[in-house]
């Protein structure tokens, strides 16, 4: 491999808010070292703060390894007048000024509809008038570009105060942001630990949110280290935890409610939500199934000392609307109204 071979690989490294064109183009590649150790490549970002830059570290890694770069090593440089100087990540909170409450919504596992309730809360608190903001904090699999049907938009770069800031995009009367505007469709960034971490706080720290009544935060699924980071870094005030009602998931939910309550973190949760709580079938809306047993999820809070703060059911329609991007709370069945009693509840419950 030569630096020539390596150049034609970053070329395919595009800047989604520098009009997409390419890294090479736009001479962030300040260096390319090929050796027998590897390939190292060095990008230079402006002095002033790039909020894509821990995504296109990332993005540069993924071109090399799929350009058949074993490990490619990625370094960045600030270029400031004269001398370059060592990059770190700045983590200042400007962006939240204006924002009241931050939430996490979290879960001790994957898969259990955190991301669908996450939305849903959203566009129920916007329904019911608050200014509401949703960062999706998964970096391994974004969903918001998906359920909210706003796949393939990208958020704009814009200068405040001196500083480059992301907008979020709006829709639904909610402000969204996720890193899953700037990759392409289908192609998975390949992150290491420190990494993911960084992008993901700079989609949260480094946007121009705006005045706020409720920022959800949709955590990634699980309770590593990933989230430790993520909580000492950003102002989450507390968190809902997401559940489904079986027995064998009460132990993940401990784990989640461990990582709130962590010497380290400390940070309230106030409230479970029970999700697929019961099965009703689209044909017999008024019959209610308890396929993973009744009342687990009000078992769990009172085992927790946590509110149920509400119970979502199985429905196909939740799970086609978010398939659609037109998510459930907004539409008039009995679905949209267990999002907005939820949503209800937790603005009650913040004052
Ligand atoms: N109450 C529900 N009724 C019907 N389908 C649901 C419901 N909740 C979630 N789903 C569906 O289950 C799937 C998983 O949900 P979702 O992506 O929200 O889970 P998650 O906990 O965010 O997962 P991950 O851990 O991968 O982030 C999705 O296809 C979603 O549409
Ligand atoms: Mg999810």
């Amino acid at each position: 491999m030569t630096n020539e071979d390596v150049l034609k690989i970053l070329r395919e490294v595009r800047h989604p808010a520098r009009q997409d064109r390419d890294i090479v183009d736009l001479g962030m590649v300040s260096s390319v070292r090929v050796s027998s150790e590897g390939v190292t490549v060095t990008l230079a970002f402006p002095k002033r703060r790039d909020p894509l830059a821990e995504y296109l570290i990332g993005a540069t890694r993924a071109a090399l390894i799929r350009g058949g770069v074993k490990d490619p090593k990625v370094e960045t440089v600030v270029v400031e007048d004269a001398a370059p100087k060592k990059k770190g990540l700045d983590l200042d909170t400007e962006g939240l000024r204006y924002v009241r409450h931050i939430i996490g919504v979290a879960s001790g596992k994957g898969g259990v509809g955190k991301s669908t309730v996450a939305v849903n809360l959203a566009c129920a608190l916007a329904r019911l008038g608050h200014r509401v903001g949703l960062a999706d904090a998964d970096v391994y699999g974004p969903s918001v570009p998906l359920m909210t049907g706003t796949e393939g938009q990208q958020p704009l770069a814009e200068e405040v105060d001196g500083k480059e800031m992301m907008v979020p995009l709006e829709k639904y009367g909610v402000k969204w942001m996720s890193i899953g505007y700037f990759a392409e469709r289908g192609q998975a960034l390949i992150w290491r630990g420190p990494m993911a971490c960084n992008a993901l706080k700079q989609m949260i720290l480094q946007v121009e949110w705006g005045p706020l009544d409720f920022l959800l935060v949709d955590m990634p699924p699980g309770t590593g280290d990933i989230h430790i980071s993520l909580l000492q870094d950003i102002p989450v005030e507390g968190a809902i935890l997401v559940t489904t009602p079986q027995e064998v998931a009460l132990a993940d939910v401990e784990k989640g409610a461990a990582m709130f309550s962590n010497k380290n973190i400390n940070r309230p949760v106030f409230g479970l939500v029970e999700n697929m709580a019961w099965f009703t079938p689209a044909e017999h809306p008024d019959e209610k199934y308890y396929i993973f047993g009744k009342d687990g999820g009000e078992r769990m809070a009172r085992q927790l000392g946590i509110e149920l703060l509400g119970r979502i059911p199985l429905v196909q329609s939740i799970r086609e609307s978010g398939d659609a991007g037109e998510p459930a709370a907004l539409g008039t069945r009995p679905d949209a109204e267990a999002f907005l009693d939820l949503a209800a509840r937790l603005a009650h419950k913040l004052g």
